[in-house]
């Protein structure tokens, strides 16, 4: 086995590098911890901005996407300032979002990389980067060797480790019920809905199943509530007897998941460059996670590719100066989203003040063009 790039990790950001490299006759070669059945059938992220569909199509990697993608343009932020529908396809640069599941996306990076004569061993695990002899230490000790290594294997990998960088992190101290329901929509948008119990997401994910989100204590046990009770809780934080009733079905995904954020500084070292969450964790609030690490490997693959094939050394000296500011933009925009949906409970001074902040600021967005333009352009931009 020989390459030229390592590839550590086949999530979306090391199939869309790997599949860019081998359409400039890179060789390539993935190594992926989980199996082949375990990476396509992983339900993970689902929205993806118009600028990772943007990159999926011009590299000839968005046919399952464009077939059976579903495009979504309005949100609606619910709560006891009423509600209100945002159709952002008309505000700012006028995008969309499009709702593929990530498991049929790494299913289909995954076939076109082996077709491009990609090669990935599977059941594999990485268990040390060697930055300056570019090269990878597996389980079984064996070691692989290229020109070159992409650190594309997550928030919890080994990439990360062997670049010596600064690591921001942050706990925004906020965790979410992650829910995935066999239910239809109950409405066609994206809905937030604000509540004296905490916050409440419903995102339609197709026909079938439908995404939702409820804001629990930081210790929750997953599985202390049964079906019924969680169902009642979302009747009640979405105020179903003011708007309406919700579809119910049974849950297939019941996960916590915390907001916390971290971003490495900086995210190459010698021969190493890292892409997607391995370089920046960044909180589900605004759904950014997967569109960060498609863009990171779209500009590491340019990058490489004009070193490896053209020998133009600058974009790869300058790829974490360039991805980073795009990484803090989202991480503000998340981070921005995080105090629009939730704010403390209890009615001491400090907690009614931050609710009224919180108020302020809905209703800026409710009656704010400028303030609507500004928020379509970072909710679906990158
Ligand atoms: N050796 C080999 N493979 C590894 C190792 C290891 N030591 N550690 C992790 N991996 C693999 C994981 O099994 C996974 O398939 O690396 C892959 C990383 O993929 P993702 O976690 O999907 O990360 P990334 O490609 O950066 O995509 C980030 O995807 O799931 C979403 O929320 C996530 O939206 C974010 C986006």
């Amino acid at each position: 086995l020989s390459a030229d790039v390592l590839i550590c990790g086949a999530g979306p950001a090391g199939l869309v590098l790997g599949n860019m490299l081998r359409a400039e006759g890179i060789r390539c070669l993935i190594v992926e911890r989980q199996s082949r059945a375990h990476v396509e059938q992983r339900a993970r992220a689902g929205f993806l901005a118009a600028n990772s569909v943007r990159i999926l199509t011009e590299n000839g990697l968005a046919d399952g996407l464009h077939a059976n993608g579903l495009t979504h343009d309005t949100c609606a932020f619910r709560g006891d300032h009423g509600e209100f529908e945002l159709k952002y396809s008309g505000l700012g640069r006028g995008e969309m979002h499009t709702v593929y599941p990530q498991q049929d996306l790494v299913r289909d990076l995954v076939k076109e990389f082996l077709d491009r004569g990609g090669e990935i061993l599977f059941s594999t695990e990485v268990s040390e980067i060697d930055a300056e002899g570019a090269s990878l230490l597996l389980g079984d000790g064996s070691r692989l060797t290229g020109q070159f290594v992409a650190g594309c294997d997550g928030q919890h990998g080994v990439s990360r480790r062997a670049v010596p960088a600064r690591v921001y992190q942050r706990d925004h101290g906020i965790s979410w019920f992650a829910l995935l329901a066999e239910a239809g929509p109950s409405v066609s948008a994206v809905l937030y809905a604000m509540h004296p119990n905490g916050f409440a997401g419903h995102m339609a994910r197709n026909a079938t199943i439908t995404r939702y989100y409820l804001q629990v204590p930081k210790d929750f046990d997953p599985r202390s509530w049964p079906d019924e009770r969680i169902w009642d809780e979302l009747r009640l934080r979405m105020r179903t007897d003011q708007y309406g009733p919700l579809r119910t079905g049974r849950f297939v995904e019941r996960r916590i998941v915390h907001m916390t954020s971290h971003v490495m500084d900086p995210i190459q070292h010698a021969s190493l460059f890292l892409a997607g969450d391995a370089a920046s964790l960044i909180s589900p609030s605004a759904a950014k996670g997967a569109n960060l690490a498609l863009m990171a490997a779209e500009t590491l693959a340019k990058a490489l590719a004009g070193q490896i094939n053209l020998g133009d050394s600058v974009p790869l000296k300058s790829y974490s100066a360039e991805v980073l500011p795009r990484i803090w933009r989202a991480q503000e925009f998340s981070h921005w989203m995080i105090n629009l949906l939730h704010s403390p409970s209890g009615n001491d001074d400090d907690a009614v003040f931050l609710r009224s902040l919180q108020r302020a600021r809905l209703e800026s967005l409710r009656d704010s063009r400028a303030h609507q333009d500004h928020f379509a352009e970072n909710y679906v931009g990158i």
